[in-house]
């Protein structure tokens, strides 16, 4: 791997602290950092080098879950760190922050690869990814990579108007984009399941698949994040990136080759064809919600316009779910649902797949029940897959049983998504990052959706907190005859 220099904007930041840091840490303990490397945050707060170092050791200390006490190992992790304070608007700043890296890529004798990491809030990215071009930063001689994190916009609009500037910048195959569900390891395994299974890759289509289940529910709330999330909402905050891209990463067919250009033209393809809906017909197909009060793990919790820092009138989704088509030969007549949502009964991100059953019809004597079969993929808490089948049970007139398969894929010490996503971005592997088109076909898909919502043409269910949303979002299944899993 390439010697590099790593610039991170925003490094006092909360996502510093908690991912950034411990992902870099666990990559330098396994061996996968470059040889050489220099680390240089930068942030509002006047801190030395020192009290930088600190901070991060700290930030180890609190947030790494494979902490090693190993004082030296430490210490030569640490002194790849530097600090320097910068006004990210100030262009001054930048021409120091130039020298710097220079001196450090003179002291280390590296090449001037630069990886700049902007975890800030995404108003920064245009003055910053402009500075970093006009400030020389950008002119290296070696590659320059930049990495970014949702919201990548706010609708369809500022989204394109977004990457119109970072493209004055950065090349496309330079920009990063990090969704991190893609991260996480058994989004990754998906391709694997689909393409080196025959058995599940035979069955992938139409011909075979009643309705495609997608959920990612959760019991946090708001917490402390009111500011943002009330403009954004579920719709935004989940449902334009981390379910399209699950979406995607489930109905992609097999790539000719298995590289990043690859399976994200694939992606893309899935994208193109889902079907677009007309500002009207949101209402039939799509179901947004909001918690009311209620209880979580047995304790009682408010509602969401009772959260502090939400307005009392708010109208902002917490829950949304949705029926999806793809109109291509594949998945024409399959619907795909999505249902995320805050406040909810448990803590699950998961994909079902649910079969049809053709044989239905002749094979079972009356009366017999017979479940269809089901592949649930479980991406989180728990890692695993598993198959529901039905078989007889001789203990019981031979009767048929709904049976299940697990094989549970959760392992120790599993790298975390931010370790696997900084990994692939310092190796320049852009498999699972998100490409711009990607991006810009979620939010033509998501963008009558939000006029739809801010116009009030559909309503707002509330539900209880503690519930799996709505009742509507249980009725859009049972229209189609189904049920969520
Ligand atoms: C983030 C959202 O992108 O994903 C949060 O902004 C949400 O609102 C989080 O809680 C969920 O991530 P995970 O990995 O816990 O499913």
């Amino acid at each position: 791997m390439d010697s590099m220099t790593f610039v991170l904007f925003g490094a006092t930041g909360d996502l510093a602290k908690r991912k950034i840091f411990p992902a870099l840490y666990h990559l330098f303990l396994d061996q996968k950092m470059p040889h050489s490397f220099s680390i240089i945050g930068l942030g509002r707060r006047e801190w030395s080098d020192d009290e930088f170092q600190t901070h991060v050791e700290h930030s180890l200390k609190t947030f790494s879950t494979r902490f090693i006490h190993d004082r030296s190992k430490l210490e030569q992790f640490l002194r790849a760190f530097r600090y320097s304070p910068l006004d990210v608007t100030n262009m001054d700043g930048y021409k120091k922050l130039l020298e710097i890296v220079q001196q450090r890529e003179k002291e280390l004798n590296i090449p001037e690869n630069r990886m700049f990491y902007l975890s800030v809030a995404p108003e920064f990215f245009d003055v910053i990814t402009s500075n970093i071009k006009e400030s020389g930063l950008g002119s290296t001689k070696g590659w320059k990579r930049l990495i970014i994190e949702k919201p990548f916009g706010h609708d369809l609009k500022s989204a394109q108007d977004l990457n119109e500037k970072l493209s004055q910048a950065f090349e496309e195959d330079e920009i990063y984009r990090v969704d991190h569900y893609l991260g996480k390891p058994m989004v990754q395994n998906l391709e694997a399941l689909k393409f080196a299974n025959p058995v599940f890759q035979a069955l992938w289509n139409n011909q075979h698949i009643a309705n495609v289940q997608i959920t990612a529910s959760e019991t946090v709330g708001v917490e402390e994040r009111a500011g943002y999330y009330d403009r954004a909402g579920s719709i935004r905050d989940m449902f334009q990136n981390h379910m399209l891209q699950l979406l995607m990463m489930t109905a992609m067919h097999v790539p000719k080759r298995i590289s990043s250009q690859d399976i994200r033209n694939e992606k893309r393809k899935i994208m193109e064809s889902l079907r677009l809906l007309q500002k009207e017909e949101v209402g039939l197909h799509v179901v947004r919600g909001q918690y009311g009060p209620g209880e979580i793990d047995g304790k009682s919790v408010v509602g969401y316009k009772e959260e502090p820092g939400v307005d009392a009138s708010s109208t902002t989704d917490t829950f949304v779910a949705a029926r999806l088509w793809i109109d291509d030969e594949f998945w024409s007549g399959v619907p795909f649902y999505i249902r995320t949502g805050k406040r909810m009964k448990e803590k699950s991100t998961r994909i079902v797949i649910e079969f049809k059953n053709p044989l239905k019809e002749w094979y079972f004597p009356k009366n017999e029940k017979t479940a269809p079969n089901l592949l649930v993929i479980e991406i989180n808490p728990n890692e695993g897959v598993s198959l529901q089948f039905n078989s007889k049970n001789v203990l019981n007139d031979g009767k048929m049983e709904t049976v299940h398969m697990r094989v549970a894929t959760s392992q120790k010490n599993v790298p975390e998504a931010y370790e696997l996503l900084i990994f692939d971005a310092l190796r320049g592997d852009s498999t699972f990052f998100a490409h711009w088109k990607e991006v810009e076909l979620s939010w033509k898909w998501i963008q009558p959706v939000l006029e739809a919502f801010e116009e009030n043409l559909l309503p707002l269910h509330t539900y209880r907190s503690g519930s799996m949303g709505p009742e509507a979002s249980h009725q859009l299944l049972e229209e189609d005859g189904f049920h969520w899993w």
